[in-house]
């Protein structure tokens, strides 16, 4: 019997749409498998009575079929589905973890974020690899059709989750098709500064490098209370703050030490707006871990 660990993750984080991904350190999504002839599934904790348990139909489920690794999967949801931190590739990178090392499968880390985002695919339809890669290799993650690369970091970040849902095929929808090229260069410039943020562990960078005006306005208008959280949120010392993954969620970056006033001015800007929210202080994670 084989138990891990697997974190949320943020994908985007505004300027890589697609392409950025962070893994936090909390909340986390724990994996149990047991050898087994077919492949069943037990689910429990945080919204886990949305979560199909047919393996034909659960990310967990479709990662066993794709490393021909059957097995009696329990799933304990820390990570609320459908809430833009990346919940179903929580689960998905710790079952492929979790399996690889049940049968002895060898794979690499890599190969093993292109089977969890096999998982995801057949579950959300597309095969975004942005929450996944985070979710088993840790730290800033940036996701490309040749290859994936990942940066260890050390930056303090606040997750805030609204209790609304927000479908990720709406999230998608609202995306506009083309781009202006003043705002291309807008979203490279802020793409490089946030990327060198991470390599530095600058707040300021991160928090600078978060800007991108395609993308981002288009899916806030989604979510109920947004600007009055980011807003509060700056003036609480953030850095930045943006969409997390698809949404509802917001991430913002802070300064070590401010996480908490960031906390309650994120809360306190969807309250007003009449959303409850929860908020998670979080810093950069290690990736999925067996325990
Ligand atoms: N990059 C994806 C999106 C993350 O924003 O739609 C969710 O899979």
């Amino acid at each position: 019997m084989i138990t891990v660990r697997a974190p949320a993750t943020s994908a985007n984080l505004g300027s890589g749409f697609d392409v950025f991904g962070v893994a936090l350190d909390r909340p986390a999504d724990y994996v149990t498998v047991e050898r087994a002839e077919t492949t069943t599934l037990e689910i429990e904790g945080y919204g886990s009575e949305y979560i199909p348990t047919d393996p034909a139909k659960n990310t967990a489920g479709v990662v066993a079929r794709e490393l021909d690794a059957p097995a009696h999967i329990t799933i304990e949801k820390g990570v609320r589905p459908s809430s833009g931190l990346g919940s179903s590739a929580a689960s998905a990178a710790a079952a492929a973890v979790a399996l690889n090392e049940l049968h002895d499968c060898g794979l690499t880390k890599e190969e093993l974020v292109r089977v969890a985002a096999k998982g995801e695919a057949a579950v959300s339809g597309e095969a975004h690899a942005d929450n996944v890669a985070p979710a088993i290799l840790g730290g800033f993650t940036i996701v490309r059709d040749d290859g994936v690369t990942s940066i260890p970091t050390d930056v303090s970040l606040v997750a805030c989750l609204p209790e609304i849902v927000v479908s990720t095929r709406d999230a998608r929808r609202v995306v506009p098709d083309s781009v202006a090229i003043e705002d291309l260069v807008d979203t490279v410039g802020s793409a490089a500064t946030l990327t060198a943020g991470f390599q530095q562990d600058d707040p300021v960078l991160v928090g600078r490098g978060m800007r991108e005006h395609v993308v981002t306005p288009a899916r806030a208008a989604l979510i109920d209370g947004y600007a009055r959280a980011v807003d509060y949120a700056k003036k609480a010392g953030a850095t930045g703050a943006t969409i997390s993954g698809s949404g509802p969620s917001v991430l913002a970056v802070c300064y070590p030490g401010r996480q908490r006033e960031v906390a309650s001015a994120l809360i306190d800007g969807f309250n007003e707006e009449g959303v409850d929210a929860r908020a998670y202080q979080s810093g950069v994670g290690t990736g999925a871990e067996i325990l």
